[in-house]
């Protein structure tokens, strides 16, 4: 089986009747909304909140029950993927450009699981470039900025057009090389008049699920 959705599916196990899921986006939270799709339909009762329209629309089709921010304020579990992984749990996401409500869902939620295939397992973060969004209006100043922290900031294109987020911004993918300190740059990042948010995501989350390619998994706390 594919190291990601082994890693996804060993994630869905930890859904118990009652909770609110947040569910993650991408091709490994693809396989556990699907594990958690089944479960539904065997009979589990959730409530979730999706964290892209890509994500909302698998769930609406496997008829998981979705809710918003104005029916909970308190996430009890979520689960998501991540471009990296370090040592200490901290993460670069966004490579599916959802990490504006990836970070919002991820920092209201008491439990947070991410899941990869070990490919995604770094000694320190930066090696993928790190998508930042940030807001139309202005954008090229933005980026000049970004470009003055220190990196080589690139705007997300698809077909040759900017990639539009699910919010209507673009996205910026950063090449920074390796990031020392994770926790200064997510707050020097997000200081720029522009940025949005970026996909840093420091102290946040509680395990790592990681399928190896072996058919193996690596649980780590
Ligand atoms: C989506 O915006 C991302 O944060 C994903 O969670 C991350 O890019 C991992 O994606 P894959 O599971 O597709 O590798």
């Amino acid at each position: 089986m594919d190291a990601k959705r082994i890693a996804a599916e060993r994630a869905a196990d930890y859904i118990q009747d009652g909770m609110v899921v947040g569910l993650g986006t991408g091709s490994t939270a693809y396989w556990a909304i699907q594990r958690i799709g089944q479960r539904v339909q065997e009979g589990l009762r959730i409530r979730a909140i999706a964290t892209s329209n890509a994500s909302e629309k698998q769930a609406k089709e496997l008829g998981i029950p979705l809710i918003s921010f104005a029916d909970v304020q308190e996430i009890d579990l979520t689960i998501d993927g991540a471009d990296e992984v370090d040592p200490n749990f901290q993460l670069i996401k966004g490579g599916g450009g959802a990490l504006l409500r990836e970070k919002i869902v991820a920092s209201s939620s008491s439990k947070f699981i991410v899941i990869v295939d070990d490919s995604k397992l770094v000694g320190r973060l930066g090696r993928f470039p790190l998508p930042i969004e940030i807001v139309r209006f202005g954008y090229e100043a933005t980026i000049h900025k970004l470009r003055e922290l220190g990196c080589e900031p690139v705007l997300r294109e698809v077909e040759g057009k900017a990639y539009i987020t699910d919010n209507g911004n673009y996205i910026v993918d950063a090449y920074f090389g390796a990031i020392a300190d994770p926790k200064e740059l997510e707050s020097k990042l997000n200081m720029i008049p522009g940025v949005v948010e970026n996909g840093l995501f420091v102290d946040m989350a509680d395990r790592v699920i990681a399928g190896k390619r072996d058919g193996g998994i690596l649980e780590l706390e």
